[in-house]
């Protein structure tokens, strides 16, 4: 972990959101791990055929002139007023901190492996080419409403999340293809419902969402060869752990702003369990196991959840003395940890295969 400084953010700047548990993370893993795990000489599941092609098709760079702002920007965030405007700005802020993580890490994994596997290491750089587009892209979203995230004091200044690689493996998939089916989900609504296009940012997301894809993609071919993380029944406990996590995280988050999904016309808890159905029906190509979210109890199971989460924050919001509120917020810690155990523990699917899993380089609609 790494600790904040007291540095100020760069004057005319937008400070950090306020950290909490579900606000965007920063990740670091055990390099020297990540470098064995990427030596043609140690690991011979390595199929470097493979790499090769994924890096011909980064290389591609079929987005490179894809984010191009036009004059509609500044004016639509215009006539974006009153509260909605505020959830637009937290919107533009959350997503560029969530891009600019993804930076972060995959900079630092191209820098890390280049001795080791130049290749994978290209990948990585590459990826981290387009996460730093689209966090750029998302900055200059905030300018259309006067703010700016400086991005340099937010790596200095956020705290750092240790995960090892094989829980970086799982948390960068999840949420390279969450990305994609949220974007994906938001670009068909609005393409449907002209009307709620509030802002013209949301018609790149057809494109965008095909970098996160490929992303995605990328960890389906480097999980594939460290079957060690796929195939006992440690992994399967792990892949369902951080399936549920990411989950959990998106829905309780998202219905936290259920005006930012209401004000595009999109239901918020029907527009989540869209994208938690694709994306646990995707990730069930890779993972040893998934969970059963189409079973109606999950979804019942989260709502609780949803509701406990809003007590916590009005019994955080409210003037009750300090002692009192510790108290009051015991069983609400309480019922939520077991919601999420009972979650958890709901009968899995059995998913994954290592051998129908092939990467395909084609655009997903
Ligand atoms: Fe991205
Ligand atoms: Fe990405």
């Amino acid at each position: 972990m790494a600790s904040a400084t007291k540095e100020a953010p760069r004057k005319g700047a937008k400070e950090a959101m306020k950290d909490t548990l579900l606000t965007p993370r920063f990740y670091t893993t055990d390099f020297d791990e990540m470098e064995q795990l990427f030596n043609t000489e140690i690991n011979k599941k390595l199929n470097m055929a493979e790499f090769e092609a994924l890096v011909a098709e980064f290389k591609a760079d079929y987005n490179q002139t894809h984010f191009v702002r036009n004059p509609e920007f500044k004016a639509a965030a215009d006539k974006i007023t009153g509260p909605m405007r505020k959830i637009f700005v937290e919107f533009l802020e959350r997503s560029c901190t969530a891009e600019f993580s993804g930076f972060l890490l995959y900079k630092e994994l191209g820098r890390r492996l280049k001795k080791t596997n130049p290749v994978v290491a290209e990948i990585f750089t590459l990826m981290s080419r387009d996460e730093a587009r689209h966090a750029g892209f998302l900055n200059k979203g905030l300018s259309d409403f006067n703010l700016a995230l400086d991005l340099g004091f937010l790596t200095k200044a956020r705290k750092y999340t240790f995960f090892k690689p094989q829980f970086i493996f799982y948390a960068t998939y999840l949420s390279e293809k969450i990305g994609y089916w949220r974007y994906i989900t938001i670009y068909r609504h609005l393409k449907a419902n002209p009307d709620y296009q509030l802002y013209p940012i949301f018609k790149y997301f057809e494109n965008w969402c095909q970098d996160e894809n490929r992303h995605g993609d990328f960890f389906s071919a480097l999980l594939k060869a460290q079957p060690q993380f796929l195939n006992d029944w440690k992994a399967k406990l792990w892949a369902r752990f951080f399936c549920l996590s990411v989950y959990v995280t998106m829905y309780l988050n998202d219905c936290q702003r259920t005006a930012f999904y209401e004000g595009i016309g999109l239901d918020t808890k029907d527009f989540d369990m869209h994208v938690i159905i694709e994306t646990n029906k995707t990730t069930a190509r890779i993972f040893p196991a998934v969970l059963d979210v189409e079973n109606p109890a999950f979804k019942e199971k989260l709502d609780e959840l949803v509701v406990l989460n809003q007590k916590l924050i009005a019994l955080g919001d409210s003037t009750t003395p300090a002692p009192l509120k510790t108290l009051q917020r015991l069983p609400l810690i309480a019922g939520m940890v077991s919601g999420i155990l009972s979650l958890y523990l709901m009968t899995p699917v059995e998913s994954g295969s290592l051998d129908c899993v092939d990467f395909e380089p084609q655009v997903v609609y």
